[in-house]
């Protein structure tokens, strides 16, 4: 069966960017709203969504008429009566769906493929609502529709394959990458995507840190295009809000419980983006431009202290990273190792890695040799006692870092901020085996250092102001980009982003869709650079699993512990990249 003609009921945010998406294709659509108000609004954004394609040259003007010409808008169902296939995007309500289903059933003519965009909804519920339930099957797409090119196509129990494979065929000859999995809640990308999305939500509303910080850390620290504040907006909290409820009803995860504020800020009317405030506020509805987000690069810090010298702890690539990033910024450092032999090892890298820069143009032979000159490494941590700040980059182990901690102590002068790379490791353990535990601070940068522009400054209980609004100030005047939160497991970053690489282990394990399609679906879906299983490999399986047991330990969330296959895998020295065999084989 050919598909020439497609009805979409529902033009809100999803449906009006799936009707452009099939009208683009050369397909013609009806379109079908409840009240012509909403029909209008449908056609509203559709205009301003082409035309916004026309200004960025993704669209010719006269494209662009004909798409809009091969929509028919209106409010009648009976419509509907010459359609081959229709796509159901209205709100996440059961009953509203399958009302319509029973409705589009009568009406739709005998052949024609019924399909939902529903993201968490049952579609073998849906389906029972119809009399052919076989031809019925889910086609959900990403928002933004016209931009997002994956399409997760859901078969039930009942849907022939025929039908799947008509789906499946459609949404390939509208440029998209489709993808057939079972009728699971949130399917494959939003029962990993909500998971996160929500514990940002609490993280938030606890004042963890704040919404700006939350956004920053995860599009530095990971790549992704939105921070899930951000995203939160996109998606709409009304939809965000239904999508956690079904699958927290149907998986009884605490993780998926809806974080309370979602329901406040819906309650009010603060839907998102669509209505112009949710998390941030629009410069109108619908409009992707925020008003009031603080710009934190800038905000006036309080009182500092000045950072002229400082010393780092450690000759591993952290640690030689650090002192790169400091050196190069003007300020003199004191590599401290082991050994000597070490810590030449660590200045040759930091020369390895400045000529590396020299090479691609990003520093100038003059500007190496400046900040060559300011490194100096050594095997004796007297040498900090001048040092206005000392990082700490050495091993993991808390008795190891707590036991430097009280040299540092001793050895440092007063006044002299001791800040910590831990990824995991308590911070204020460290501060208290100093006698001045409000100059500790964690300092936690990404890896490689001298390229990831992020760092989590991390404030525990007895961290002064004084020192945090200091490692701010120090974060800038190195080119980085601080965001700081409270002295918890994995801070921000690793705590939001292990979770959901966990959940994407325990979704592999139960066979629900494989590494490929789970990877395709994170990319393509939402946009991040790397699926969970690419990126697990490149972490590290040991390296993943120690994250994912210490969150666990300290949040003593069930859904937190880590997945069977994640440690049967470290188990068998399977440790991703580094090993040659992780989740895929790079043997050969
Ligand atoms: N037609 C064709 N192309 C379009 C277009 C249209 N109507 N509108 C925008 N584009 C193009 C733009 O021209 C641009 O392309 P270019 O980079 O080649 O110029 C590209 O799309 C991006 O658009 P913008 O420049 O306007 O916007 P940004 O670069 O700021 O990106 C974003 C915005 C695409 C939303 C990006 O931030 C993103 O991908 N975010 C993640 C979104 C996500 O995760 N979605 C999934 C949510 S979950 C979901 O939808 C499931 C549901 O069930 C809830």
């Amino acid at each position: 069966m050919a598909i020439s003609r497609v009805g979409v009921i529902g033009l809100g945010t999803m449906g009006a960017g799936i009707a452009e998406v099939i009208a683009r294709n050369g397909h013609g659509v009806v379109a079908i709203e409840s009240s012509t108000a909403a029909l209008e609004h449908g056609r509203e954004m559709m205009e301003n969504s082409t035309a916004r394609a026309v200004k960025r040259g993704k669209l010719t003007e006269a494209d662009r008429a004909a798409l809009l010409g091969r929509v028919t808008f209106t409010t009648d169902y009976p419509a509907l009566s010459d359609v081959d296939l229709v796509i159901e995007a209205v709100s996440e309500s059961l009953e509203l769906k399958k009302a319509i289903f029973a409705q589009v059933d009568s009406i739709a003519p005998p052949h024609a493929i019924l399909a939902s965009n529903t993201s968490s909804l049952s579609v073998t519920d849906i389906a029972v609502a119809t009399q052919r339930p076989a031809q019925v099957v889910g086609i959900h797409f990403f928002n933004p529709a016209p931009v997002l090119s994956f399409v997760e196509i859901v078969k039930t129990v009942v849907t022939s394959q025929e039908v799947v494979d008509e789906a499946v065929g459609f949404a390939r000859s509208l440029g998209k990458e489709p993808v057939v999995i079972g009728d699971r809640a949130g399917f494959i990308a939003n029962a990993l995507l909500f998971g996160y999305l929500n514990h940002a939500v609490s993280m938030y509303e606890s004042k963890y840190a704040t919404r700006e910080d939350i956004d920053d850390a995860m599009k530095l620290g990971c790549g992704y295009p939105m921070g899930p504040l951000m995203l939160l907006d996109l998606i709409g909290l009304d939809t965000a809000y239904e999508i956690l409820d079904t699958m927290y009803k149907q998986g009884r995860d605490r993780l998926h419980a809806p974080a309370p504020i979602l329901k406040q800020l819906v309650t009010a009317g603060l839907r998102g983006r669509k209505s112009g405030r949710g998390f941030y506020t629009y410069e109108a509805p619908g409009s992707p431009v925020v008003v009031d987000a603080v710009d934190t690069e800038t905000v006036e810090l309080g009182e500092t202290r000045a950072i002229a010298s400082a010393g780092v702890v450690g000759s591993g690539t952290m640690a030689s990273g650090i002192a790169e990033v400091l050196a190069k910024a003007g300020i003199d450092v004191v590599l401290v190792a082991r050994s000597a032999d070490k810590a030449n090892q660590a200045v040759t890298r930091i020369q390895e890695s400045m000529d590396k820069a020299v090479a691609k143009g990003k520093l100038t032979e003059e500007e190496r040799d400046a900040a060559l000159l300011r490194v100096r490494g050594t095997a004796s941590l007297r040498e900090l006692s001048y040092a206005d700040l000392v990082v700490e980059a050495v091993v993991e182990d808390l008795e190891v870092k707590r036991a430097l901690f009280v040299e540092l102590d001793r050895t440092c002068k007063e006044g002299a901020i001791l800040a910590t790379t831990t990824s995991s490791l308590p911070v204020i353990d460290l501060a208290v085996a100093t006698g001045r535990p409000a100059d500790v601070v964690g300092l936690h940068f990404f890896n490689p250092a001298a390229v990831m522009k992020l760092v989590e400054v991390v404030r525990t209980v007895a961290t002064s102001q004084e020192v945090v609004n200091t490692a701010i100030a120090l974060c800038r005047n190195v080119g980085k980009h601080p965001v700081t939160c409270g002295d918890r497991a994995g801070f921000i970053v690793n705590a939001l982003l292990f979770p959901y690489l966990n959940d994407s282990v325990r979704m592999l394990e139960a066979n629900y869709a494989s590494a490929d399609d789970i990877d395709l679906a994170m990319k393509k879906g939402c946009g991040y650079p790397m699926g969970p299983f690419e990126l697990l490999d490149v972490v590290g399986l040991d390296v993943s699993h120690s994250i994912q047991r210490t969150l666990y330990l300290e949040f003593r969330e069930p859904g937190f512990a880590p997945a069977p296959r994640l440690e049967h895998l470290v188990t068998a020295g399977y440790l991703g990249r580094k090993t040659g065999h992780g989740f895929r084989d790079y043997s050969s």
